[in-house]
C-alpha cells in the first residue's frame, strides 16, 4: 500500500468511527433537550423528536467536531453546537417535505412529520427546532465567552436565512420555471445547502478563536465540499436507490427543475464534484495528519449512497 493509499484507508476507518460516535453522542443531546413535557405541547415535542432523533448521516455535527479537532476544541462542546446546526438542518428538512414545498412523504426512511402528525404541526416543530438551535447557542454551557457565542449565533442566522438556507430554497423553487443557467444554479445550491455546511466547519473554528484570517484555507474547503456535496444528491435524485436515501428520488426532472444533472449531464456532473473534492482537499495542504478527517469527510461526501 502507498501511503497515499494508506492515508485513504485510514481516513475512512476514522470517519466511521467519528460519524457513529457523533451520530449517537448528538442522539443521546437530543433525547435530554427534547424532553416531551406532560402538558398539551407534548405531540409537538413528539413531532420533533420524530425527525430529529435517530436519523440521517449526521454530516453537519460531523463537520463541527471534525473542524474543531483541528484546534483540539473540547467535544462536548463540538457536539453542543452540532446538535444546534443539525436542529437548524431537521427544521429545513420539515418544511422542505411539506405540501407547500416538495410535498414528500418519506424522509430518513420514516413518515414526513406532517404525515405521522399533520401540518400545522410540522410548522410549529420546524419553527421550534430553528428557535432551539439559537437558544442552545447563546447558552454559556456552549462557551463561557459571550463573543463566541455571539459569533456563532450571528454566523448561523446568516447561513440559515435570506442570504442562506431560506433564500437558497426560494430560488430552488424558482428553478422549476425559470431557465436558470449554471452560474445560477451554483450559487441557488451554495445558499441552500452550501451555507450551514460552511457554518459547520466555521462552528470549529469559532469555538477556538481562530480569527477570521485564519479560517481562510477552511472556507475554501467548505465552499468546495458543499457544492460537491449537493452536485451528489442531484445524481442520488437520478440514480440513487430510494431504499438507502430513505427518500422519494427521481423528483427533479419530474418537476423540470434545473439541477447540475439536468444542465450538465450525469458524467460532467460526475467529473465536477471528484474535481471539488480534490480542490478541498488541496485548501488543507498546510495542516497534516490533523485534517485526516476532514479530507476523509471530503471523499465521503461525493462517495456515498445516501
Ligand atoms: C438532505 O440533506 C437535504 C439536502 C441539503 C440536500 P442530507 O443528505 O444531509 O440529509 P440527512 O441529514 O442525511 O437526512
Ligand atoms: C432541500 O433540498 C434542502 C434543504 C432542506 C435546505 P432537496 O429538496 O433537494 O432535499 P431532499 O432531496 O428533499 O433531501
Ligand atoms: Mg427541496
Ligand atoms: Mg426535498
Ligand atoms: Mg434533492
Amino acid at each position: 500500500m502507498t501511503f497515499a493509499e494508506d492515508e485513504v484507508s485510514r481516513g475512512t476507518q476514522l470517519l466511521l468511527s467519528t460519524q457513529a460516535e457523533v451520530a449517537a453522542g448528538i442522539d443521546q443531546l437530543f433525547d435530554t433537550l427534547l424532553t416531551i413535557p406532560a402538558d398539551p405541547r407534548g405531540p409537538l415535542y413528539e413531532a420533533m423528536r420524530h425527525a430529529a432523533v435517530a436519523g440521517g448521516k449526521r454530516l453537519r455535527p460531523l463537520l463541527v467536531r471534525a473542524a474543531g479537532d483541528l484546534f483540539h476544541v473540547d467535544r462536548s462542546l463540538t457536539l453542543r453546537v452540532g446538535a444546534a446546526v443539525e436542529a437548524m438542518h431537521v427544521y429545513s428538512l420539515i418544511h422542505d417535505d411539506l405540501p407547500c414545498m416538495d410535498d414528500d412523504d418519506m424522509r430518513r426512511g420514516k413518515p414526513t412529520v406532517h404525515k405521522a402528525f399533520d401540518e400545522a404541526t410540522a410548522v410549529l416543530a420546524g419553527d421550534s427546532l430553528h428557535a432551539l438551535a439559537f437558544e442552545w447557542l447563546c447558552d454559556p454551557v456552549t462557551s463561557s465567552d459571550p463573543f463566541v457565542r455571539g459569533e456563532l449565533c450571528c454566523e448561523l442566522a446568516r447561513a440559515s436565512g435570506p442570504a442562506g438556507m431560506a433564500g437558497g430554497q426560494m430560488m430552488d423553487l424558482a428553478a422549476e420555471t425559470s431557465n436558470f443557467d449554471l452560474s445560477t444554479v451554483t450559487r441557488l445550491q451554495q445558499l441552500k445547502t452550501g451555507a450551514l455546511i460552511a457554518f459547520s466547519v466555521e462552528a470549529g473554528a469559532i469555538l477556538a478563536r481562530i480569527p477570521p484570517d485564519g479560517r481562510t484555507a477552511l472556507r475554501g474547503y467548505a465552499r468546495d465540499i458543499g457544492l460537491a456535496f449537493q452536485i451528489a444528491d442531484d445524481i442520488m435524485d437520478v440514480e440513487g436507490d430510494e431504499a438507502l436515501a430513505g427518500k422519494a428520488l427521481h423528483k427533479d426532472e419530474a418537476a423540470g427543475k434545473a439541477t447540475f444533472v439536468t444542465l450538465m449531464g450525469l458524467e460532467r456532473a460526475r467529473e465536477q464534484a471528484t474535481a471539488l473534492v480534490d480542490q478541498a482537499i488541496g485548501h488543507l495542504a498546510s495542516y497534516g495528519e490533523e485534517a485526516t478527517l476532514l479530507r476523509a469527510i471530503a471523499r465521503y461526501v461525493v462517495e456515498r449512497d445516501r
